[in-house]
């Protein structure tokens, strides 16, 4: 048997203005993960068990925009292995549809246990037949990061069009990025760490139609979008600086920056903008949405003195769940 996990993530700045050619910074968020087990058995079928749906299919039944038989068929041909004689079994503590990543997560960590899966499977192959072959030899080197982050971007694709190709990235390498769509990855010392309530508005938002929609409001106006774009594209690279220099006090000013344009291109809504004004009543230095918006999370700036009245006034403003997280520091 072979387990991986994957965690969450949170866009911290750059969402949307990302799929455009602006960078992006995002951070893994630990607390909520992602988790899948391969298991060994007799039965030629694939057995696909996804826990949170309460659903168990075979992959031969499924179709092909089903992402979990999407990545179980991607990963095996990017290993050159046949799929058969193995269950997948997926659980996720992710919500669905709040700017947390789940999808990829989902996507990432079946490719990693994959990817264990047949490294072990080749090695025990090797002891038993003392086989040396470069086919063997190649899957017993499993998957590297970017490997499996080209994999999950291929399932993003299935569920949102366009993906920028962030939430692949930060998931499978599992530290903060600074991202520009299709540049080698780079990132960054967090200088000083720093506090975020990552609160849910409990209102799933398909991140395909926000991207959809901006894509529309682009094509009318052009000239407005791309405008928009450098300015948060310039807040993004100020945001890096501060975080890399360890200026917290400016993260916040940044990010209610990058929140107004966010509002200008119409992803907000009244829950989010709720949440944000909670928050920085009770003290939060800044407060945005993260990731597609319209619902989803929102991510509000706090410190040891602020996050108790924060969170409480997050909950009393409606927050269906708070989740404090350090970027900078595992908690
Ligand atoms: O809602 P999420 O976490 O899937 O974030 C989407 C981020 C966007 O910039 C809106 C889209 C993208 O592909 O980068």
């Amino acid at each position: 048997m072979t387990n991986a996990p994957a965690p969450g993530k949170i866009i911290l700045f750059g969402e949307h203005a990302v799929v455009y050619g602006r960078p992006a910074i995002a951070v893994p968020v630990f607390q909520v993960h992602a988790d899948a087990t391969i298991q060994a058995h007799d039965d030629d079928r694939v057995m696909i068990e996804a826990v949170n749906l309460a659903r168990r299919y075979a992959l031969e039944d499924a179709p092909t925009d089903d992402p979990l038989a999407a990545i179980i068929r991607l990963t095996c041909a990017r290993l050159g292995s046949v799929p058969k004689n193995f269950s997948v079994r997926i659980q996720s503590t992710i919500p669905v549809g709040g700017g947390l990543g789940s999808g990829a997560a989902v996507s990432v960590a079946i490719a990693r246990a994959l990817g264990k899966h047949f490294a072990i499977e080749s090695i025990e192959d090797i002891e038993k037949k003392k086989i040396n072959s470069m086919l063997s030899m190649s899957s017993m080197a499993g998957l590297s990061n970017a490997d499996i982050s080209a994999l999950a971007y291929e399932v993003e694709k299935l569920h949102h069009g366009t993906p920028s190709g962030i939430d692949n990235t930060v998931i499978a390498f599992e530290q903060p990025v600074y991202f520009i769509k299709d540049k080698p990855i780079e990132s960054f010392r967090v200088a000083r760490p720093f506090t975020l309530a990552i609160a849910d508005t409990g209102i799933a938002a398909p991140t395909k139609i926000a991207v959809g929609d901006v894509r529309r409001a682009w094509e009318q106006d052009r000239a407005r979008y791309e405008a928009l774009f450098d300015r948060v594209g310039k807040v993004v690279d100020k945001a890096r600086a501060a975080i890399e220099s360890g200026q917290v006090e400016r993260l916040g000013y940044l990010m209610n920056d990058n929140q107004a344009l966010l509002r200008e291109m119409g992803v907000s809504s009244p829950e989010i903008e709720r949440l944000i004004l909670a928050a920085k009543t009770a003290g939060a230095r800044g407060a945005k949405l993260s990731g597609a918006g319209r619902g989803g999370n929102v991510i509000c700036l706090t410190d040891e003195v602020t996050q108790d009245a924060v969170e409480r006034a997050l909950v009393k403003a409606g927050a269906k769940r708070v989740i404090v997280t350090q970027v900078g520091g595992r908690q």
